[in-house]
This record gives structure tokens, C-alpha cells and sequence, in this order.
């Protein structure tokens, strides 16, 4: 079902103590001032469980950065869906910009992590987008369509229908360059025509597309009035209570 959305993606940042006190300051001023938005935290893995124990209070939903292509057993180091969803964790991050360069993630795998975050009902804010020099030479549409095709459109309908999208322009990412609205709209627009082609209308109507890269309280609001915007991954502002909150409020 389409929603609204405002994601804070913490990436790795804070220790214990710091993330309890933005978390919970967070907590206090939303629930002082209801939202129009879903609110989730990504925090690290380690700060989850912290983190549930204020959703379970509060109107946060918690997500994971990433999770484990594989079930269970021998694999040092990783956690799986079942393990996020035991600690009802109610979303994950796939196939951030950051996890496809620095960890080598590709569409394949990606797909796989998707597999197993639905089977275990966690809802995938799966992330798509094209570098700078894609987009100069014009590639951006077809990149975003390979994305889609490799890591998401071999769902069933009813599969589908449990995504959440993030398109993240990786050179909008962290450099305080913005898309502008009219070019977040304009990707956010074609994505939702290539679900109808793969799906069908109703699908593509349904399917919440958030924007990220550089969103920050100045911009939000102007990004978030486009009709195919339904929301915001945000990084770098999501780290200071103050700014995520306006962020929050651009609704
Ligand atoms: P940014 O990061 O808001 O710092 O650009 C967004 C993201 O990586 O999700």
C-alpha cells in the first residue's frame, strides 16, 4: 500500500549512547507533534534492538541497513532476515549505492537478499540509481530499467507489492547536490509506468517511491510536493534530531 515515508539512513555512524539519545529525542518530539509520515530509523545492526524497545513506545518503525543473501549456519559475520525479524524489525535497506560499490553487491544478489527478507516479512526498501556519468551520457532511464529488471522484477505481483523504492542518484548522495524536483519527478514518474508495463496500474499506484540524496529541511518540501515523491531516504540530516524532525514536517 502507497505511503508516505520519511527514512532516516544512519549508515556508520554513532556509538551506543549517542544513537539512544537521537533516537529517543526523535521519539519525543514526533510524538509530541503526530506526524503525516511513517517514520523508520536504519540504524547499525548493533543499535536495533535499542532502537525497537522506542518503537514499541513511539510511532518509529525501525529497518536494518542490510541483511544476509543466505538463511542460516556457517557464515561469520552476517545476519539474516530470520534474525531481524525476530526482533521485529519491520524493514531493511537493499542495494544501497554505498553496499553496490564498497561490498560489490550486484543485482543478482540483491535479488536473493529480497527473497529472503519477504519470506520472513520484512518489507525491502530496495535503492536504485545511476552515477554522474551515467546520467551525462544520458543512460540514467536505462540503468534504472536494468535495476529493476535484474533485482526486483522477477516478483510475483503479490511479491511485489511488499517493496518499498528509493531512487538515490549516487551523485545526489552525500555531496549536498540535490536532484531537483523536476528531475526526481521525472525518474520517480518513469519507475512507476515500468511497474504498470511489468504489472499493472493499480500495482504501480500502490508502490511507495522515495527520493534520497541530499535531502535535507531546506529542500524537502519541495521535493515531497511531487506527485510520484512519497517520501525521503535520508542520510548525512537523519544524524541531528533537529533536521530529521523538519524533515519529517515537510509533509
Ligand atoms: P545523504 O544520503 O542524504 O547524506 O545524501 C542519502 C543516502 O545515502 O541514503
Amino acid at each position: 500500500m502507497r505511503q508516505k515515508i520519511v527514512a532516516g539512513n544512519w549508515k556508520m555512524n554513532k556509538t551506543f549512547e549517542q544513537a539512544e539519545d537521537l533516537v529517543s529525542e526523535i521519539a519525543n518530539k514526533i510524538d509530541d507533534n503526530e506526524p503525516d509520515c511513517e517514520v523508520i530509523v536504519c540504524t547499525p545492526a548493533v543499535f536495533l534492538e535499542m532502537a525497537s524497545d522506542y518503537a514499541d513506545e513511539s510511532q518509529i518503525r525501525t529497518a536494518a541497513q542490510n541483511v544476509s543473501e543466505y538463511e542460516r549456519g556457517a557464515y561469520t559475520g552476517e545476519i539474516s532476515a530470520e534474525m531481524l525479524a525476530s526482533m521485529e524489525v519491520g524493514f531493511c535497506l537493499v542495494g544501497h549505492s554505498e553496499r553496490r560499490k564498497y561490498f560489490g553487491e550486484t543485482d543478482e544478489v540483491l535479488a536473493v537478499k529480497t527473497e529472503r527478507l519477504l519470506e520472513n516479512g520484512i518489507i525491502p526498501i530496495f535503492c536504485i540509481g545511476e552515477v554522474l556519468e551515467e546520467r551525462e551520457a544520458v543512460k540514467h532511464f536505462e540503468v534504472i530499467e536494468n535495476q529493476l529488471n535484474k533485482g526486483l522484477f522477477n516478483l510475483n505481483k503479490e511479491e511485489f507489492s511488499n517493496i518499498v523504492l528509493a531512487y538515490e542518484p549516487v551523485w545526489a548522495i552525500g555531496t549536498g547536490k540535490t536532484a531537483s524536483p523536476e528531475q526526481a519527478q521525472e525518474i520517480h514518474s518513469f519507475i512507476r509506468k515500468l511497474i504498470e508495463k511489468k504489472y499493472d496500474a493499480e500495482t504501480a499506484d500502490n508502490t511507495t517511491i522515495l527520493y534520497g540524496g541530499s535531502c535535507n529541511p531546506q529542500n524537502a518540501k519541495e521535493l515531497f510536493a511531487n506527485a510520484d515523491v512519497d517520501g525521503g531516504l535520508i542520510g548525512g540530516a537523519s544524524l541531528k534530531a533537529d533536521d530529521f524532525v523538519k524533515i519529517i514536517q515537510s509533509f
